[in-house]
């Protein structure tokens, strides 16, 4: 598929997906994450690059911490910013995205950030938008999360120096997981050639380049990073849900199964996290643990790809 994100000047329009992103774009989207990028605790900076610009959220789907930084991100830019709720729209009365996007549009929006469950919204949108308008893929489907993609480099960019000697193992519901597809994207951009998938042969993934292992404790051994990943029963049908308790059993992340990868590895999740089936609350809160980091990076990574987008 190809991806338009990119305007007639070569300006990244649009952000759809990180699968054609070149090298350069990807690397000045994580330095400019890395300039907005605010501790916990610290007085957050006040910007104006998108002052008299107005984003839009439109969520189709359930998010805590996507929508909540994507607002965050924009108002910390000095823009207004517009979340509809979805649920209480007129696309319930039968009006379709596209007329949605027009109705918009012609109040001033110039970005919109969206989360759909159907794959090729954000694209449908880039390609109807007026020329001024910008679009960003919230998280399509099981496709793509691209900013989750970034967010999650530059964790561990904050950790590791070098990507082409890292050992990732991704662990869960591949098979579901936009996250998993967004992060292979970014990590085989910059480097990483050693991603191992684990998780019952039901979740594992036929479209993804790796080892696959249905084996848990093999797939972890030696690793620096360990994404963990839910059970997304809002894409499955009711056979492949697992039992839960057998489920943990095999492929939750406990401190005796931490043991196996290197002393120094990063714990990652994109959340919402299920506390107790693939992760114990030992691990998730524990010294290995860099998830709350990569909350507070996702809003840095917003602001980054808002400001590019807009020109800024
Ligand atoms: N990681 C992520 O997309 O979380 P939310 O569903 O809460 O936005």
């Amino acid at each position: 598929m190809s991806h338009d994100q990119f305007d007639a000047q070569g300006r990244l329009q649009h952000l759809l997906t990180l699968a054609d992103l070149p090298r350069p774009t990807l690397l000045g989207l994580l330095d400019r994450a890395q300039q907005f990028h605010t501790q916990p605790g610290a007085a957050v900076p006040e910007y104006d690059l998108l002052a008299g610009a107005t984003v839009v959220n439109l969520f189709f789907e359930a998010s805590t911490r996507t929508r909540a930084s994507f607002e965050l991100a924009a108002r910390r830019l000095g823009a207004q910013v517009l979340t509809l709720d979805m649920a209480f729209s007129s696309t319930n009365k039968g009006e379709s995205l596209l007329d949605t996007l027009y109705t918009l549009e012609s109040m001033n929006a110039d970005l919109f950030v969206t989360r759909h469950q159907e794959p090729g919204v954000p694209e449908t949108l880039a390609q109807h938008s007026r020329p001024f308008v910008h679009i960003i893929n919230a998280g399509e489907a099981h496709v793509s999360h691209p900013t989750q993609g970034l967010l999650d480099a530059l964790t561990i960019r904050q950790h590791k120096k070098n990507f082409e000697k890292l050992s990732v193992a991704i662990v869960g519901d591949i098979r579901h997981s936009r996250v998993t597809r967004s992060a292979v994207q970014a990590l085989t951009v910059l480097g990483t050639q050693d991603i191992r998938f684990a998780g019952p042969a039901e979740l594992l993934p036929d479209d993804l380049e790796g080892e696959k292992f249905t084996n848990m404790d093999k797939a972890i051994e030696g690793t620096d990073v360990i994404m963990m990943l839910r059970i997304q029963k809002e894409r499955m049908q009711a056979g492949l849900i697992p039992d839960e308790r057998e489920y943990s059993r095999r492929y939750g992340l406990n401190v005796t199964r931490l043991k196996l990868a290197k002393p120094d590895v990063l714990v990652m999740h994109p959340g919402p996290m299920n506390r107790g089936v693939e992760i114990t609350s030992e691990v998730a809160d524990g010294p290995h643990s860099v998830i709350r980091e990569q909350v507070t990076n996702g809003v840095a990574v917003r602001m980054a790809v808002m400001a590019t987008l807009m020109g800024k």
